[in-house]
């Protein structure tokens, strides 16, 4: 009699610990959707910062005068003897926060700079502009 109480007991005790794990493997399903919500919303934030980051030698004029002026101002020894290769040894030839005033700025404004030609791009130009106007950072 006992043993029979006793099996009905631990059978129902089985029965509710199967129950138990179904619903957590449910709950688990709705963990995964809040995180894929998370992750939509980080890459918007990530697109406004984009938009307002300044321009700075390092990631917008170092590349230009890279491809365009290396061949003759690539240190202190190369032809020219015009030093472009550095910001400090760059910025002789800028006044930060006035374009107008920078003989950087006039040689490729000008088309005097590249040395021979081509000109720098239009797009290139008002780049050097905005960077320089905008205070010249590194
Ligand atoms: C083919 C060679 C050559 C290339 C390419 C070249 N330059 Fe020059 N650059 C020269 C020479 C030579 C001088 C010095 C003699 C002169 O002023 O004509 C000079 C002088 C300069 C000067 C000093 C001008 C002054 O009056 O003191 C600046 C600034 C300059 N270059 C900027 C640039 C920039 C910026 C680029 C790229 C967009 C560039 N150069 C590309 C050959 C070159």
């Amino acid at each position: 009699m006992w043993n029979l109480i006793l099996g009905l007991l631990v059978s129902f005790y089985i029965g509710s610990c199967s129950n138990d794990s179904g619903s957590s493997s449910a709950a688990a399903v709705a963990t995964t959707t809040s995180v894929t919500d998370t992750t939509t919303t980080t890459s918007v934030t990530e697109t406004t910062t984009t938009t307002t980051t300044t321009l700075t030698y390092a990631h917008d004029i170092a590349p230009i005068l890279s491809s365009h002026c290396m061949t003759c101002h690539n240190g202190p020894d190369s032809s020219s003897h015009i030093d472009l290769s550095t910001y400090s040894s760059m910025m002789i030839f800028v006044t930060a926060n006035d374009s107008a005033n920078s003989v950087l700025y006039q040689q490729v404004n000008t088309n005097a700079m590249p040395l021979g030609g081509p000109a720098l791009s239009a797009a290139n130009k008002t780049k050097i502009q905005n960077w320089i106007d905008a205070g010249a950072d590194e």
